[in-house]
């Protein structure tokens, strides 16, 4: 069966972010049919149409984008910032959308996680996320949703989760999107020819 490569996008620059150290742990939960790769986005500029309108994108912004085009998928995991996205997960985004009928994202199936040490799970910053993903074409995964709250007591000093409970969820979270990405892009590749 095909390995699906699937690029992770993490909403925080924090060095010590916990959605990082989410990250981190999902690529050793992640089923052997998709391969986790976390991508910078702090190195992007924040998106300027006039960079595409000269056809002169900075050297940052061609490198992204041509990195996530050899991705089969795409893994968003999130803190929320004022109810909303991050603006630095938003940008990158924006960045990948353009120039019009150049889409990186176009048709890649992916899933949100969302994970805040607030109470309310982030909510506020997934389902605004999701809103974008409409607009870019990415499918996203329904269910299992994962608003992840109190974080801040999630893993131990090595990174590794705390409970058994939240290592299970991922586990079957991580089963999930390897299904929907599987799915997915079996169906793009038997109904729309290259
Ligand atoms: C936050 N935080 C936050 N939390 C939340 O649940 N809802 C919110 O609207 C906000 N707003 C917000 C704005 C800004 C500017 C910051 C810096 C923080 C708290 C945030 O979720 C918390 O710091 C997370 O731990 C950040 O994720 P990382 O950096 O640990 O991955």
């Amino acid at each position: 069966m095909t390995n699906h490569k699937v690029a992770v996008l993490v909403g925080s620059l924090r060095k010590d972010s916990l959605n990082r150290k989410l990250a981190l742990a999902l690529q050793t939960l992640a089923p052997p049919l998709i391969t986790l790769e976390i991508i910078n986005i702090g190195v992007l500029p924040i998106y300027n149409q006039d960079f595409d309108d000269a056809a002169t994108p900075p050297h940052e912004i061609t490198v992204f984008r041509q990195a996530i085009l050899k991705f089969d998928a795409v893994l968003f995991i999130t803190p929320e910032y004022n109810r909303s996205v991050p603006a630095v997960l938003k940008n990158a985004l924006d960045v990948g959308s353009r120039p019009w009928g150049k889409n990186v994202w176009d048709g890649k199936p992916g899933a949100v996680v969302s994970m805040t040490v607030g109470s309310t799970g982030a909510v506020g910053a997934n389902h605004h996320l999701r809103q974008s993903l409409v607009a870019i074409n990415v499918p996203c995964m329904p269910q299992p949703e994962a608003y992840i709250n109190n974080a801040m007591d999630i893993f131990d000093a090595h990174g590794d989760f705390v409970r058994e409970v939240d290592r299970d969820f991922f586990r079957n979270f991580m089963t999930a999107f390897a299904v929907w990405v599987n799915t997915n892009t079996a169906a793009k590749r038997a109904l729309i020819p290259a």
